[in-house]
């Protein structure tokens, strides 16, 4: 499965490309409102400078022009653009032009297969449903990535099924269990799927062990009179 970051700060992308676990990163206008002194272009380039793999940008309007003049925007900063295009009726209109076009997307906000459905087969290349938005509201949002990635393979659709919403390391390991190609993390959450207390404690007693090993080596090399004082 591959793994990108969601998020707009260059810090966090730069941090988890260097673990090199990095297969891509998704943004959008909230995690953009996050930074500060850039405009969303300037972002999105130094970002694609980072990663070769997909980068999304999301459009804002809502009528089909504007989702058309956004995106087609979006496409000439670099190569490795997605324009991300929310999930609805001017949406679907605007992901089967740009798949015309031969423009990559990511539909946004899918809440239902049904959804999804619709979406790939518009064309879109990646479909997002939100998973911990749903579970925000008493529904099983792993529920949908698991039917979505079926519908998917059944009908081999040309579409790859992005596990979105993340909030915790297990709903990484449920998206990775349900068959989702991809799934964007938060940083926080890149950094807790790192961390295991026994681990971090296993660290932490070798050091020490380590340490007690090399003083006791030292103090038995020593010659006698050194420790004398004569
Ligand atoms: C990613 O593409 C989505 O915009 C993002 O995962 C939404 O996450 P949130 O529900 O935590 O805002």
């Amino acid at each position: 499965m591959k793994l990108f970051i969601d998020t707009a700060d260059i810090d966090e992308i730069r941090t988890v490309a260097g673990w090199g676990v990095l297969d891509g990163v998704t943004t959008n206008p909230s995690l953009f409102a996050r930074t500060s002194g850039k405009t969303y272009d300037d972002v999105l380039q130094e970002i694609c400078q980072i990663t070769s793999g997909p980068v999304s940008a999301e459009v804002v309007a809502e009528d089909v022009d504007g989702m058309l003049r956004e995106g087609r925007h979006f496409a000439k900063l670099a190569d490795n653009i997605y324009v991300k295009v929310p999930m609805c009726e001017t949406g679907l209109q605007a992901l089967s032009r740009f798949r015309a076009e031969g423009i990559r997307t990511n539909c946004t906000l899918i809440f239902t297969a049904n959804q999804g459905l619709l979406a790939a087969k518009a064309g879109a290349s990646l479909l997002s449903p939100f998973v911990g938005r749903l579970d925000d509201i008493n529904q099983d949002g792993m529920i949908v990535i698991r039917e979505l990635v079926s519908i998917v393979e059944i009908h081999e659709l040309d579409s790859e099924v992005l596990a979105a919403s993340i909030r915790h390391p297990l709903h990484v390991t449920q998206a990775a269990l349900a068959g989702a190609h991809i799934a964007t993390l938060p940083f926080k959450v890149f950094q807790q799927m790192v961390h295991h207390p026994l681990t971090d404690q296993g660290i932490d007693q070798f050091r020490a062990d380590w340490d007690r090993a090399r003083r006791a080596l030292e103090a038995s090399a020593r010659p006698a009179n050194a420790t004398s004082g004569s």
